[in-house]
């Protein structure tokens, strides 16, 4: 075998995995203890991210120790969304603990909640490498991140199950999918489970003149809501008795007032009016079958089913690809800090895995994501930096439009 360069000398490196656990982060896990073990080096597990070195809670691993895991889902090193490490103090506490315990370096496996704190680590003189994991693949910097094929996978094995009983009974079914801000993972089950409709923020954004004023709420958005019935009446002629329709968690759920009776001391009842949040699916859920039945005097002719498969898409046996790519970017992780650098998140960029910096990751993230403009770039990168960011960004959007376009085209 080849022997790999080294130009930093390390003697423990610390191992977390952080925010919502995703199938994979075991495998990692694993190839970065064992990548690093190889090299010399020590490897102490940090539990429950971030967490884990606030209150010191670490176990030492070892080759032996991440024997068996590569083909669990999870984290057996589990995983927290650490508030208190969010903080300057937060910082300092986590940096005396790496002393203490010997740790100078840190693989950090997890989204861009568990990066930051890679970045605030490295910039307080702990370096630190990232590997992205996450079932929403919401890494702009990163083609693929771990833990999205097996969500992908369970979320199609949901569906076709579904897909059956709607073919026995002609109905229709929306399944609601995860992915935080993100539509990529209703998106590509969508189009594997041939969705009649996938419906994300990013192809059905609020509009500008929605009456609902409260920015985390929205209504139906009824035009759509009627052409897709439109759609599904169509296709039943032709003969389609089943449809799917992914809705991302991503949608705004949608605020109904709704008329219910109150009761006072006495016994006596009064009509109140309550605001409620409902989610988009749901929503669509009520209105597509309230259309149906106004349609037909009563009688549904296409009934429509809601389902949320909710955590379920997090756990399971991870698939060959999150094997696979969660083994090379752990090792890849120890390439990096052997070669002395850090501030990097490993990426997997036309199927080739490379690195990042996180500070240029962050904010390519940021920038797709419309959390930040050119015009703040601009204050802290070069216009180098910025074309990069432009074009990775453009080419991130046209595949993702691509995509549901092709689901238009070839969807009853
Ligand atoms: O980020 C992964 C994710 O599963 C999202 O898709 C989802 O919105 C969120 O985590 C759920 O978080 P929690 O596990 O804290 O309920």
């Amino acid at each position: 075998m080849e022997s790999k360069t080294q130009k930093r000398v390390f003697k423990n490196i610390g191992v977390l995995t952080g925010g919502g656990d995703s199938s994979g982060m075991n495998a990692a896990v694993r190839a970065v203890t064992r990548s690093a073990i190889a090299r010399g080096v020590n490897v102490i597990g940090i539990k429950m991210a971030y967490r884990g070195l606030i209150d010191n809670i670490t176990e030492q691993l070892t080759p032996i120790s991440v024997s068996n895991i590569i083909n669990r889902g999870g984290t057996f090193i589990y995983s927290d969304r650490c508030k208190e490490f969010n903080s300057p103090e937060g910082v300092k506490r986590a940096v005396e603990i790496c002393g203490k315990l010997g740790i100078d370096g840190i693989v950090a496996i997890g989204g861009d909640g568990t990066f930051r704190g890679a970045r605030d680590l490295t910039h307080s003189g702990i370096p630190c490498i990232g590997i992205p994991a996450t079932i929403d693949n919401d890494i702009t910097a990163s083609d693929y991140s771990i833990g999205f094929d097996t969500a992908l996978n369970t979320v199609i094995a949901v569906a076709d199950r579904l897909h059956d009983t709607c073919e026995s009974h002609g109905r229709c079914n929306i399944i609601e999918i995860m992915g935080r801000g993100s539509g990529y993972l209703a998106l590509y089950s969508g189009i594997a489970c041939g969705a009649t409709e996938i419906i994300t923020n990013e192809f059905l954004p609020k509009k500008a003149d929605d009456s609902v004023t409260d920015p985390n709420a929205r209504s139906l958005d009824e035009e759509h809501a009627k052409a897709l019935l439109d759609k599904m009446l169509k296709s039943r002629q032709l003969g389609k008795r089943s449809f799917l329709i992914m809705v991302a968690e991503n949608m705004l759920p949608v605020k109904t007032t709704i008329q219910e009776t109150g009761v006072v001391a006495d016994g006596r009842k009064f009509p109140v009016s309550v605001v409620k949040l409902v989610s988009y699916g749901e929503a669509l859920c009520e209105y597509l079958n309230k259309q149906m039945e106004l349609m037909n005097s009563g009688k549904s002719i296409i009934e429509t089913k809601f389902m949320r498969p909710s955590h379920i898409q997090r756990g399971g046996v991870p698939t060959f690809r999150d094997r696979a790519i969660s083994s090379l970017m752990g090792d890849k992780a120890i390439d990096l800090l052997m070669l002395g650098k850090s501030n990097l998140v490993v990426c997997m960029r036309k199927d080739e895995i490379t690195s990042m910096d996180i500070d240029f990751a962050l904010e390519v993230d940021r920038l797709f994501k419309g959390k930040t403009t050119i015009e703040a770039l601009e204050k802290d990168f070069s216009a180098d930096d910025i074309e990069k960011m432009k074009a990775i960004v453009e080419e991130k959007r046209a595949s993702f439009y691509d995509i549901y376009d092709v689901n238009r085209t070839i969807s009853l």
